[in-house]
């Protein structure tokens, strides 16, 4: 990739197991991207923990304490602007956005999701499978837009269900391949941010 790696604000709400899987693939070279801040809207997310960790700043935001979604969204894209973030990436993060922050990273941010979407939206996508009967579920990455789960689909990974499967057991199959996708995807982008800024520029970045 030509130019410095791609800034990343990464966004959880839990268990931060894909920021992990981000962080694990940059530090291993095969992945040119660099997190500048991961922001958490719990405050007790082990997410936050496994940042600040590995000297990543980690930063707590609560919706409830802003007056509404538009100041709350406000402040996160502040950190993120601050930071010099060019993507952001929904790691697990649990709260729908809305056009305050989508508005001001403008088709850069994307989401991953344990379904293959469209089918599967919102939450416990693996119980809603598993529900349904389905023979075949995954996970997607998508660009965020203001319908929950709606965006342009960029890239997914089928999962199929097994005999016997419980959420647990296809949960655990699906977060797998999600470990995979994610990084995978946000190394496309980077690559096809730097050529867009090359070729606009008519030099590089770096
Ligand atoms: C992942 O399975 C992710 O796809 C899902 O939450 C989990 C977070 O795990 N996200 C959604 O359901 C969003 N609609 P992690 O915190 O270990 O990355």
């Amino acid at each position: 990739m030509t130019g410095p790696p791609l800034a990343l604000g990464v966004l959880v709400s839990g268990r931060g197991s894909n920021l992990a899987a981000i962080l694990d693939q940059i530090k291993a070279g095969r992945l040119a991207a660099q997190v500048r801040v991961v922001i958490s809207d719990q405050p007790n997310a082990p997410a936050l923990r496994l940042a600040a960790d590995q000297a990543i700043p980690a930063l707590a935001i609560q919706r409830r304490s802003f007056a509404n979604q538009e100041s709350f969204e406000a402040r996160v894209a502040a950190e993120l602007e601050q930071r010099g973030v060019e993507l952001v990436v929904l790691a697990g993060f649990m709260r729908l956005i809305g056009p305050t922050l989508i508005d001001r990273f403008p088709g850069r941010i994307i989401n991953v999701h344990p379904a293959l979407l469209p089918s599967f939206p919102g939450l416990a996508a693996q119980q809603q499978a598993l529900a349904h009967g389905v023979k075949i579920s995954g996970c997607t990455v998508h660009f965020v837009n203001e319908v929950m789960d709606g965006g342009r689909i960029i890239a997914q990974t089928a999962v199929p269900l097994l005999e016997g499967d419980t959420v647990e057991s296809l949960s655990a199959r699906i977060l797998a391949e999600e470990h995979q996708l994610l990084p995978l995807v946000i190394g496309r982008l980077a690559e096809q941010i730097r050529a867009e800024q090359v070729s606009e520029d008519g030099s590089s970045q770096g």
